[in-house]
């Protein structure tokens, strides 16, 4: 099915979108404190969303349906609003129209819109652009991954090596699911991989971006050596994939999954994701990673 469907063309569509909606986001955010606009909690207190979200998927999903008819098309907002989302083996925009809303909301600059596009539930091509940065991270299957176009990624080449986690700065997040379970396994994971004694990682560092897709890009760049979060959606992760993916990164689903195995629909809408970035030891060495970091976190599962 790849082979009748131009990615490049894809690329080039979703890259002028993406840049589009940036400026969308930019303008939502200087006017986010006029009386009109407004926050709305979700899920709970920390599950933000803002008319510009909405707004912003609109605009993208508009353009997409006119521009390609026949794709299906997956939505963090359309999913919120009480539409279907399966992901089908059929030519699937997938699409966060902010990624890091509560920055958005609180001025820090790290929030993006998310473009993913799957065929056969696989992601082969993302976009992800944080217009605060005026950073445009992009990827196409067999095609490389980019900053702003022209710079390949990651940033430095040859990978750096990476011999054991305790050597990593990892990305990890909070999420917005605060409930008295996840909490526990979560810092249980966190003391494990950041602690020092017996059973502890000791890692360099930990960082949280605050958007799963910019904690993709920052892995696929380089600038962070892994990221592991349980919760993110499709939406969150079907860009970053093919970035980090291009770049030489391996993503890993469940610690019970076969880790050897290649990205699959299952990964992608699994909601537990650990990605580690290219490094000289190749597969087997990002395998013998993903089992060290599996064995110092506890996994839940998300509902
Ligand atoms: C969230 C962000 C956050 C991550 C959550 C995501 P949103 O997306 O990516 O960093 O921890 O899992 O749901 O709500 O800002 O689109
Ligand atoms: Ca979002």
């Amino acid at each position: 099915m790849t082979s009748t469907i131009n990615l490049q063309d894809i690329l080039a569509f979703a890259i002028t979108l993406a840049r589009q909606a940036g400026a969308k986001i930019k303008h939502g955010s200087a006017t986010r404190f006029e009386a009109s606009t407004g926050v709305d909690e979700k899920k709970n207190a920390v599950d933000l969303v803002t008319e510009t979200d909405q707004a912003v998927e609109a605009f993208v999903k508009q353009e997409i349906s006119t521009r390609f008819p026949h794709h299906s098309f997956i939505g963090e907002e359309s999913h919120a609003a009480g539409e279907k989302h399966i992901l089908s083996d059929d030519p699937t925009w997938i699409v966060d129209p902010i990624d890091g809303t509560t920055n958005f909301v609180h001025g820090f600059p790290f929030s993006c819109i998310s473009i993913g596009f799957t065929v056969g539930g696989e992601p082969v091509v993302g976009v992800v652009y944080n217009p605060f940065l005026d950073q445009l991270y992009s990827g196409a299957k067999g095609h490389g991954s980019f900053l702003n176009e022209t710079t390949r990624l990651p940033l430095v080449a040859p990978a750096p090596s990476l011999p054991s986690l305790s050597r990593a700065l990892l990305g990890i997040e909070w999420g917005s699911d605060r409930s008295p379970e996840v909490m526990s396994n979560k810092l249980k994971s966190f003391d494990n991989l950041i602690g020092q004694g017996e059973g502890k990682a000791m890692v360099r560092g930990v960082r949280s971006l605050g958007s799963a897709a910019l904690n993709f890009c920052a892995v696929a760049s380089g600038q962070l050596d892994m990221y592991w979060e349980i919760g993110c959606w499709e939406w969150d992760v079907a860009a970053g994939i093919v970035i980090a993916l291009e770049a030489g990164g391996r993503v890993f689903g469940s610690k019970k999954s076969d880790l050897s195995a290649e990205c699959s629909a299952e990964l992608v809408t699994g909601r537990k994701y650990l990605i580690i970035r290219g490094i000289p030891e190749g597969k087997e060495g990002q395998v013998a990673l993903a089992k060290e970091f599996y064995e110092h976190v506890v996994e839940w599962d998300q509902l």
